[in-house]
């Protein structure tokens, strides 16, 4: 595909376009939810030729891919003190995916929630691109001086993939290269529509990998063609158009009011009550992105349409920005401010439970993470809630909280459950380090090894406490980062 003649594909894009009608926001058909065949009976090859140049004159003033990875390595060159960039895969015709993470320790596994932004999943809605990057940057220069700038850098690890569809972008149109609407890819909940593994796009398959190695609390994508904030359910178990209501349908509509309340005039729309919906009472979409992150991927996902119109001229780009800045920045900061957190050890020998935190009456468990145990449960505040933690071979503790305004700090220290696995200090241990863990990276490795190890290490911070000079310390942040781009994550 990569070595395919561009105006052919164009070509052959723009003849694929007959098969779908894709004008609509983040669904199909607005109304029932389904492809409208009609549209492609209709002699549409010339009114899509003149969408296409239309929409090609609206991209002056927009960044195109190159531009974009530019400005992506330009704020991580401006920003590197706060930020990494790395690469989740690649689009059909080879776009690498780039992801720039802002935290005051980016890249390192910490006890801290992390976000997500995913702008341009439709390659024809690229307001949120553009709006990703001057989201970025005035973290960047705000950092120190706004206290919600502060808060996010220094609470928060959030990583921001500013296209999803960089091939639909520069075709001008919905879906990727193959023509394929990326919000309808994942795997669904009801039917079962993109199970076979060797269908589903790389830009499909990218996210699902990204979200196995970092565990995101919240997300939301970017989209436009209209003004409202949607959370689940996207789809209904009988197609119907109504509301579906998932477990943590109050918790949604907290952030999805906080979105809209914190906007310029979302929340004044006539078409929606408070700027708000559930995705299912719209128009029910399957294989979309944001039901499968939070039933598989423990992430609270939102998907925002922040304006009408889906290209509008480059111009009203920072009026747009204006009119989100403070809902993307509430959003954010709201995985921090609001919610309950905490860490999850054992009592015998104090280490990290990746436990299981459930909420009593609300069908849905969240995973503490892997290494370091903690948790972050988003909750609706002005409610009483009873926190539960279980982990197999302890014994389960519950403790009721009663979630104000403000987040609460919950640590669990869960007893070993002595009838189920006696000596629990040692057998646990040996677990660990079967698996990847290395924390303690002393029982890894034999003595003699480990000497050296001590020795490398002593010698490299010295070598680094010489090494003050800034180009030489950039060379080293570059490799680090490149390191990094291998693995992807933390
Ligand atoms: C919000 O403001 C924009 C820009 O002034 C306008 O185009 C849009 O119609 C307004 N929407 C609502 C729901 O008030
Ligand atoms: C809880 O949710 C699961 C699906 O995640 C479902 O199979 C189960 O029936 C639900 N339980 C209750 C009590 O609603
Ligand atoms: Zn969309």
């Amino acid at each position: 595909m990569a070595n395919l003649n561009p105006s052919l594909l164009l070509f052959l894009s723009l003849n694929l376009l007959h098969l779908f009608h894709t004008v609509f926001a983040r669904g199909g058909e607005r109304d029932s939810g389904f492809v409208d065949i009609t549209y492609a009976a209709s002699g549409r090859h010339l009114s899509e030729e003149s969408h296409f140049q239309k929409l090609n004159k609206l991209a002056h003033g927009y960044m195109t891919n190159s531009d974009l990875e530019k400005a992506i390595k330009a704020f991580h060159g401006r920003c590197g003190r706060i930020s990494r960039i790395y690469s989740i895969g690649k689009s059909v015709l080879g776009v690498p995916l780039w992801v720039l993470e802002i935290s005051n320790n980016p890249g390192k596994e910490e006890a801290k929630p992390a976000f997500k932004f995913i702008g341009n999943v439709h390659g024809d809605e690229p307001v949120g691109r553009e709006l990703l990057l001057l989201l970025s940057n005035w973290l960047c220069d705000n950092y120190m001086k706004d206290p919600l700038a502060t808060l996010i850098v220094d609470n928060v690890h959030l990583h921001i993939l500013p296209t999803m569809n960089p091939d639909g972008f520069s075709l001008r149109k919905r879906g990727n290269a193959n023509n394929i609407d990326l919000n309808r890819d994942f795997p669904d909940q009801f039917f079962p529509m993109n199970d076979d593994l060797n269908e589903r796009q790389p830009e499909t398959k990218a996210i699902m990998r990204w979200l196995k190695e970092i565990h995101f609390t919240a997300s939301a994508s970017l989209h436009g063609g209209a003004l409202v904030a949607n959370y689940p359910w996207d789809g209904t178990d009988d197609r119907s158009k109504s509301y579906f209501a998932c477990p943590d349908d109050e918790t949604f509509k907290y952030m999805a009011k906080l979105y809209s309340g914190s906007h310029f005039n979302m929340s004044q729309s006539s078409e929606f009550e408070e700027g708000i919906t559930n995705g299912a009472q719209w128009y029910p979409i399957y294989g979309g992105m944001q039901d499968w992150n939070y039933i598989f991927a423990d992430c609270f996902e939102l998907t925002l349409e922040i304006s009408d119109n889906k290209w509008p001229p480059a111009n009203e780009l920072r009026m747009i920005w204006q009119h989100n800045k403070r809902s993307m920045l509430h959003l954010v900061a709201s995985i921090v401010k609001s919610g309950v957190h905490g860490r999850i050890f054992s009592s015998d020998c104090g280490e990290p439970l990746p436990a299981t935190v459930a909420i009593k009456d609300i069908n849905y468990t969240i995973k503490a993470s892997e290494r370091l145990a903690d948790y972050h449960r988003l909750l609706a505040p002005g409610q009483q809630y009873e926190v539960i933690a279980t982990m197999a071979g302890y014994k389960t503790r519950t403790t009721t909280i009663t979630m104000k305004e403000e987040a609460v700090t919950l640590d669990f220290i869960l007893e070993p459950d002595t009838h189920f696995l006696p000596n629990q200090c040692s057998s646990k241990s040996k677990s660990k380090s079967k698996s990847k863990s290395s924390l303690k990276i002393s029982e890894l490795l034999p003595k003699s090894q480990l000497e050296v190890s001590l020795t490398l290490v002593v010698v490299l911070g010295f070598l680094f406490f010489l090494m003050k000079r800034k180009a030489i310390i950039n060379h080293f942040k570059l490799r680090k980062s490149q390191q990094q781009r291998r693995v992807s994550a933390v």
